[in-house]
């Protein structure tokens, strides 16, 4: 149970009906350690239902490690890349490690990635979740559709 929080679910389950009725959206979630952003990412992922429900976690020790975060968020939807081109597809299984690298792609890499998320978006509604987007690896925050959310400016801060 979430105390004091009305205001910031009420603006999730906007968020969760509006891509159940297929318009997209993102919402950034920042405050200090400890106000309860984690704890609200949970319960928009509780609230998810039957969507397609891919999460990263930025570890600020594994900021160094190139498509770490992408890999969490692919993983699940990894079933769509034989929906992509070709060479989209060789370059996002290279990047993850999944298949032979391939030439350093990233402008493949993020075309695949938009495409990953629209075929998993196109059978069921998604909802992509990253919490501690800071300690993402810059090779995955480069991902389009992944960090769009982290170049946003803040609509939903936590207060307390
Ligand atoms: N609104 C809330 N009501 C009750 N407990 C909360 C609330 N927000 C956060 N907490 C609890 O406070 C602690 C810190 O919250 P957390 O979400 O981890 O913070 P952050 O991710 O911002 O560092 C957790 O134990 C969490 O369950
Ligand atoms: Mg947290």
């Amino acid at each position: 149970m979430l105390i004091g929080r009305e205001d910031e679910c009420a603006r999730i389950e906007r968020l969760l009906d509006d891509a159940r009725r297929g318009a997209s959206g993102a919402l950034v979630v920042h405050g200090e350690a400890g106000i309860g952003k984690t704890a609200l990412l949970r319960h928009a992922v509780d609230r998810a239902g039957s969507m397609t429900i891919a999460i990263a976690t930025g570890i600020e020790a594994e900021a160094e490690l190139e498509y770490s975060a992408l890999m969490e968020v692919c993983r699940p939807l990894l079933e769509h890349a034989s929906e992509l081109p070709e060479h989209q597809a060789a370059a996002l299984q290279g990047a993850l490690g999944l298949g032979p690298a391939v030439e350093r792609d990233r402008f493949g890499v993020g075309a695949a990635t938009l495409g990953l998320l629209a075929a998993a978006a196109e059978e069921r509604p998604l909802l992509v979740a990253v919490d501690d987007a800071q300690w993402i690896d810059t090779a995955s925050a480069d991902a389009p559709g992944l960090m769009r959310a982290g170049a946003t400016p803040p609509r939903a801060p936590a207060r307390r």
